[in-house]
């Protein structure tokens, strides 16, 4: 099996949440099967693990699994009719999903909350540091994130969180961090966290994001997290206790992503995300580009 340079082998993705922004595109399928250009949004997130390093994947599934534990096994079926027709292209494009990396797949019954999710992984996790990729949070390609985190990770233990700098006045929609400078421009040391906070609240508008590097320590932790806001047991709050308590799990570092994201449950950000990474495909993007230059002209002229 491949394995990251510092010995993490383990992706932990949940995608048991009810996709509630996405209705009803998301009553029978999950949103991370959405469609991202012709790829569903968590193949991206599967890839970027493997990428990364680390190929046995655990996927959190809910309610409606079926579309995902398929998307990633084979098709027979298809795969026999393509082969039939000499359709190469199209048979390695279907293929490309299944042949990806060690798929495993845990049940989360009720969606507690993503701390209850993550929760849901310690079996299989054990006691190494693992990664977990939000599945409805969409890294782009070309701006590598996770081996970043897995490095920092490698040089001061603990657990790493992905950051990125928000406007103060969307903090609320986020974890937020209070952070202190490291010696390196692009890493930082968390304090302190606290979900979703009123602005006034919110010790910094460094946003979390959905990428990080857990010490196991983690899990004992969640085992005592009672739920929190929203009546969820939040992963932010079992973060808090490891960056207070250095002891428990060692230091926790955030690396500040300056990069391309999309949150591809939100539906403003899912559009964004299609238009972008449409126009960068070599076979799509030259005649995608050409009509949303008219397109977007005619808006312009529009009155
Ligand atoms: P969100 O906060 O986006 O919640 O979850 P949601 O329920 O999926 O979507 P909305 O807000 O109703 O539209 C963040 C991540 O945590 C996972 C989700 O699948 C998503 O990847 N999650 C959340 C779980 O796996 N289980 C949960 O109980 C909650």
């Amino acid at each position: 099996m491949t394995q990251s340079h510092s010995g993490i082998s383990k992706a932990v993705i949940p995608a048991a949440g009810l996709g509630t922004r996405f209705l009803p595109a998301t009553k029978a399928t999950p949103k991370e099967m959405l469609p991202v250009v012709d790829k569903p949004a968590i193949q991206y997130v599967v890839e970027e693990a493997v990428t990364a390093g680390l190929s046995d994947v655990l996927m959190v599934t809910g309610r409606n699994k079926r579309p995902l534990e398929d998307h990633f096994d084979r098709n027979y079926e298809l795969e026999s009719a393509l082969g039939r027709k000499g359709d190469a292209e199209r048979l390695a494009r279907v293929q490309e999903s299944s042949d990806l990396a060690t798929m495993h797949y845990v049940r989360q019954g009720d969606p507690r909350g993503l701390g209850h999710a993550v929760l849901c992984a310690a079996p299989h996790v054990g006691d190494q540091p693992f990664a977990v990729l939000l599945g409805d949070d969409l890294i782009d390609p070309r701006d590598p994130l996770l081996s970043r985190m897995i490095e920092i990770q490698g040089q001061y233990g603990g657990s790493v969180i992905a950051l990125m700098e928000v406007d103060p006045a969307q903090i609320h929609m986020y974890g937020s961090a209070a952070v202190e400078p490291t010696a390196e421009g692009d890493v930082v040391r968390v304090t302190g966290l606290v979900e979703k906070p009123e602005p006034a609240d919110a010790p910094s508008n460094y946003a979390i994001i959905g990428r990080y590097v857990l010490d196991p320590a983690v899990f004992e932790i969640l085992r005592k997290t009672e739920p929190g806001r929203g009546g969820e047991i939040q992963l932010t709050d079992a973060l808090q206790h490891l960056a207070e308590d250095e002891k428990v799990g060692g230091p926790v570092h955030g690396v500040v992503f300056k990069g391309r994201r999309y949150d591809t449950g939100d539906r403003g950000d899912y559009l964004r995300a299609i238009v972008r990474l449409a126009c960068e495909r070599e076979d799509l993007g030259p005649e995608f580009r050409t009509w949303l230059r008219s397109y977007v002209t005619e808006e312009m002229q529009a009155p």
